[in-house]
């Protein structure tokens, strides 16, 4: 479904940010990418949404060549990013009225049901707290009904708990709508709770120094947490993030 061959990436500044990143994702898995912070994630997530003309490798979804933006990859930002002087409805609409018209879409009711915005369909940005803003957010990237869905750090500014809920909601709208995702997030539960592989990026430039399978049953939930076989998975993450680049120097 997605592919990434040997993406490399050198900013004109002269920072390299990927070397040789590749990865590859069947319809319908999540895959989720963890890092140190500068690695290189964002960089490949542009890169993967057509905004971003990598130095070096390419990009296909289903069987063509990824060289720009598309209805087809939506995406989701850190930050919420709505337009204050338009309504929780007229938010999740935009990308439809800027003529990103898939061959089918969602509607806005159906979007508002499915990330349980009822009732605030009317309501302005500046009346939703940060969870219910990312939840307007989220539908506003699936309104095309993309087949790919990419999320940057989308649920980083969160509390604990809200979190928990919308990564829990996440899981459950990405199985409903079945689309195929990739998330870069800094928290390692929260990576192995929504995927189906977790790719450990090595420190800037990036490149992938291992994947872990998950194969918990699907729906999932957070009690999942306390089974041994969860808290194995977080190990195999935290080992490869740890695992040294270079031999260290001997000391006799
Ligand atoms: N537009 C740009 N021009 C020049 N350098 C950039 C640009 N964007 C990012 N970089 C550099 O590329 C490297 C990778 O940045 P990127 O934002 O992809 O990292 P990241 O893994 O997403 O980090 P974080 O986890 O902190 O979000 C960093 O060293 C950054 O300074
Ligand atoms: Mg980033």
């Amino acid at each position: 479904m997605l592919i990434a061959e040997h993406i490399s990436h050198t900013y004109p500044n002269g920072v390299e940010a990927l070397r040789q990143f590749s990865l590859q994702l069947s319809a319908g898995q999540f895959m989720a990418i963890v890092g140190p912070s500068g690695c290189g994630k964002s960089t490949l997530l542009r890169v993967l949404a057509g905004l971003l003309r990598p130095t070096s490798g390419k990009v296909w979804l289903a069987g063509e060549p990824v060289t720009q933006p598309s209805p087809r990859i939506g995406m989701m930002f850190q930050d919420a990013a709505l337009l204050p002087w338009r309504t929780v409805a007229q938010n999740i609409r935009l990308p439809l009225e800027l003529g990103w018209r898939g061959n089918a879409h969602f509607s806005v009711e159906e979007l508002i049901q499915l990330v349980g915005l009822r009732g605030f369909e009317h309501a302005y940005p500046r009346e939703l707290s940060g969870g219910m803003a990312q939840r307007v957010s989220l539908a506003r990237a699936l309104i095309t009904r993309p087949p790919v869905l990419l999320l940057d750090e989308p649920f980083g500014a969160l509390d604990a708990m809200t979190r928990e809920n919308l990564t829990a909601a996440l899981e459950g709208i990405l199985r409903a709508t079945q689309t195929t995702a990739v998330m870069v997030t800094h928290s390692i539960a929260e990576a192995v709770f929504l995927a189906d592989q977790v790719v450990v990026s090595s420190p800037r430039p990036g490149r992938p120094l291992g994947i872990v399978r998950v194969t918990l049953p699907r729906p999932r939930h957070w009690g999942m947490e306390s089974w041994p076989e969860f808290g194995h998975l977080v190990g195999q993450v935290r080992a490869l993030l740890a695992q040294p680049l270079v031999e260290p120097a001997r000391v006799n």
